[in-house]
């Protein structure tokens, strides 16, 4: 059943459109501010009363066929079933699950006893729809017709990997990239996974459970997993990798087998359980709610990578960074980052309420783009290098004359001839994506005859993940929670009917539902998307 049948359509709807009408350039997540979840309070009101039922651990080398049972289509839950929150026709339910976990005295052992369910709620897609929009323009794609909430069996764990209860997840672009299949249906991600080995077969499904980040509990852990334990609370980040070659020794984002967890592979985070890699777990930073907990992977470790480490811009004191939708996921994190490393972020917003974000995290040198109304396109073919240089001469108001030393791009075709032409002679354009189009133009001249460098940068690999999840709990490990470096990012906290219970509805009213920013830190604005 597609979401907008059932009541998780509020929540499809809240998180995509965000209450305001589509825009050009964000038809679905509802222009711009970036969307997060959730509260998987997985199944509080669950209420099966079948026996439990304990599920056989598998050995490490599992006849293959055990680990891929031929692939079946998930069993979709009947509208009025979602919002009660009990699924499990047999075994233990999530609800059980989730009593031990929000028990204070549960150990290791108690979590390792724990029988795992038959199965689980998910948010999917289904490869039988693939082409349900096609002929349609991008902004006509509705993701409610195209997201499921379905139980699916829980996969077979393998070697490295992890079972975890997820707590809570977060919605990222690349759920909207999914759930509208473009540019490509993740369906080829997965049967390309699918032929990677026989345990990569449990990938290729007729179903895709997606999702990107999460905060939760580990349950089980795979043969040869030491650093992790049943109990462990953790978040995951979406680097997966099999590191079977050379390639990525160096840096694993460089592995020909490098994927995104949820995305190019199956068993994501918007779900009660999934799937990871050990080596994709991180500490789950102590004084944070679930959902603060669930929020910044994805984006945090994209914009660390992008920005701080070597691998990126590589960013030192005193650098003038131009941070495009520098109130929205990864531009929140690079706003911190440069104000953490002594930098001089320039915001960019398009909005007086996202300026107000950025300054609340202490930038001061914000462009409202909308208000000084730059137009870098004449029309759809010819760019207006006159609106760059206006551009550039209102940079110099903030920098005491000087050009940007690291542009932190991702807008991409829109803004990438501004980006380039207002960044130092020597400078960098960092770029992870292309959100209003992947075909950029730029003059070439500002390029090459003032040295300027163009950066890729994609997610992060394990060690800049840990880095930047470091950042946000080193200090508070030292009991000085003020002193964190970069604060979770929550636009708002949505029980969804899969998780929803009293307790999520009392903490969304509690917690309000914040704009993007972590400068909204202990008094968010109120969201007016
Ligand atoms: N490669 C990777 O590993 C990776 C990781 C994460 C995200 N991404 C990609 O990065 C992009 C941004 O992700 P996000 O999570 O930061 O999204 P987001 O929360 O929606 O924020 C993006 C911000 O960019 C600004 N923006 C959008 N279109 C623009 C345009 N045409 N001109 C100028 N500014 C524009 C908007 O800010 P204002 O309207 O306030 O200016 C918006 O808030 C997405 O395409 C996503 O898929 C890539």
């Amino acid at each position: 059943m597609a979401l907008s049948a059932l009541p998780l359509g509020t929540w499809c709807h809240t998180l995509m459109l965000s209450g305001r009408p589509a825009c050009r350039d964000h038809p679905y997540v509802g222009c711009p501010l970036k969307p997060r979840l959730v509260r998987p309070d997985a199944c509080v009101t669950g209420t099966s009363r079948a026996p439990p039922r304990r599920r056989r651990a598998p050995p490490f080398a599992e006849p293959t066929a055990h680990l891929h049972p031929a692939p079946q289509a998930p069993r979709r839950i009947p509208q009025d079933s979602a919002p009660a929150g009990r699924f499990f026709a047999g075994g233990i339910t999530v609800k059980e699950i989730l009593d031990a976990i929000q028990s204070q005295d549960a150990q290791s052992a108690d979590f390792a006893a724990l029988p795992l369910p038959d199965s689980y709620r998910a948010i999917t897609v289904h490869k039988d729809e693939t082409e349900m929009f096609a002929g349609l323009d991008t902004r006509d794609k509705d993701p409610r017709k195209s997201l499921h909430l379905d139980d699916v069996p829980v996969p077979e764990l393998g070697p490295g990997e992890a079972l975890v209860a997820v707590m809570a997840s977060s919605v990222n672009y690349n759920s909207v990239w999914t759930s509208i299949f473009e540019p490509l249906s993740t369906f080829g991600f997965l049967e390309r996974y699918g032929k990677v080995s026989e345990l990569t077969k449990r990938h290729d499904l007729p179903y895709h459970v997606i999702g990107s980040d999460l905060a939760g509990v580990v349950l089980r852990t795979g043969p040869g997993v030491n650093s992790w334990k049943p109990g462990d609370e953790v978040v995951a980040h979406c680097l997966s990798v099999e590191l079977e070659s050379s390639d990525g020794h160096n840096d694993t984002m460089l592995d020909p087998e490098q994927r995104i967890w949820g995305f190019e592979t199956n068993f994501g985070g918007l779900a009660e359980i999934a799937l990871v890699k050990s080596n994709q777990l991180m500490p789950k930073p102590g004084h944070l709610s679930w959902e603060e907990a669930a929020a910044p992977g994805l984006v945090n470790s994209t914009a660390y990578r992008q920005l701080v480490s070597r691998n990126g811009a590589d960013m030192k004191q005193g650098d003038n960074v131009l941070i495009w939708g520098a109130s929205g996921g990864l531009g929140s994190y690079a706003t911190q980052f440069a104000l953490a490393g002594g930098a001089n972020p320039i915001c960019v917003v398009s909005s007086e309420q996202k300026a107000d974000i950025c300054r609340s995290m202490g930038a001061e040198a914000i462009i409202d783009r909308s208000a000084e109304g730059y137009r870098f396109w004449k029309d759809e073919r010819t760019q207006d290098p006159k609106e760059w240089k206006r551009f550039g001469k209102r940079i110099r108001e903030f920098t005491g004359g000087e050009d940007i030393d690291i542009v932190f791009e991702h807008p991409g075709r829109e803004t990438f001839g501004a980006s380039v032409y207002v960044t130092r002679k020597g400078g960098t354009i960092t770029t992870c994506a292309s959100t209003s189009g992947y075909m950029h133009e730029y003059d070439n001249r500002y390029l090459w005859m003032s040295l300027k460098r163009i950066i890729g940068s994609h997610f992060a690999n394990y060690r800049e993940a840990w880095e930047a999840n470091r950042l946000i709990s080193s200090m508070t490990a030292l009991g000085r929670v003020d002193a964190a470096v970069v604060e979770p990012v929550v636009q708002r906290a949505v029980p969804t009917p899969m998780f929803g219970s009293r307790r999520a509805s009392r903490r969304r009213a509690r917690t309000g539902c914040h704009l993007a920013g972590a400068g909204a830190r202990r008094s968010p604005p109120e969201s007016g998307t």
